[in-house]
């Protein structure tokens, strides 16, 4: 996971994630070596529900779909994202409103906060699957600033 701030390029180091409320993580993605690992974030986190999504060129509407997560929004619960292929990239607020940017590959597991003001963007390769976490998914809604 590499991260910067948007304006200015000035690199931010996983500490400085942290300290902005991001929690991230690297896992392996074969799902016997992560099942273990995911479950106990799940419990110690209190996600409860988990799905895969997959976005590639051949989803259909893919640019509508990319124009929804690009449009800034939050939700009033975390977005977790764990990377099993594909890359992507989060513009996160951080507390004095900057974006900071994420770049996540094969592996990382992102957290963006409940509240915390984001969007997201597909990578050239326009590929990303991934496995999401939930509390409620029927309260992940996305607000749109
Ligand atoms: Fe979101």
């Amino acid at each position: 996971m590499k991260a910067h701030l948007l304006e200015g390029n000035e690199s931010l180091s996983a500490e400085q994630l942290t300290a902005e409320g991001i929690f991230a993580a690297v896992l392996p993605t074969e799902e016997q070596s992560y099942r273990a690992e995911v479950d106990r974030i799940k419990g110690e986190r209190g996600y409860i529900q988990e799905d895969i999504v997959e976005l590639s060129p051949d989803t259909p509407g893919l640019d509508a779909i990319c124009a929804k997560f690009l449009d800034e929004h939050h939700h009033d619960e975390d977005e977790v994202r764990f990377v099993l292929s594909g890359e992507g990239i989060f513009d996160i607020r951080d507390s004095q409103d900057r974006y900071m940017r994420v770049k996540v590959e094969q592996g990382d597991m992102i957290v963006v906060p409940a509240g915390r003001h984001h969007r997201f963007l597909l990578t050239e390769s326009k590929a990303i699957r991934c496995v999401r976490l939930f509390k409620d998914p029927s309260g992940w809604v996305a607000h749109y600033r």
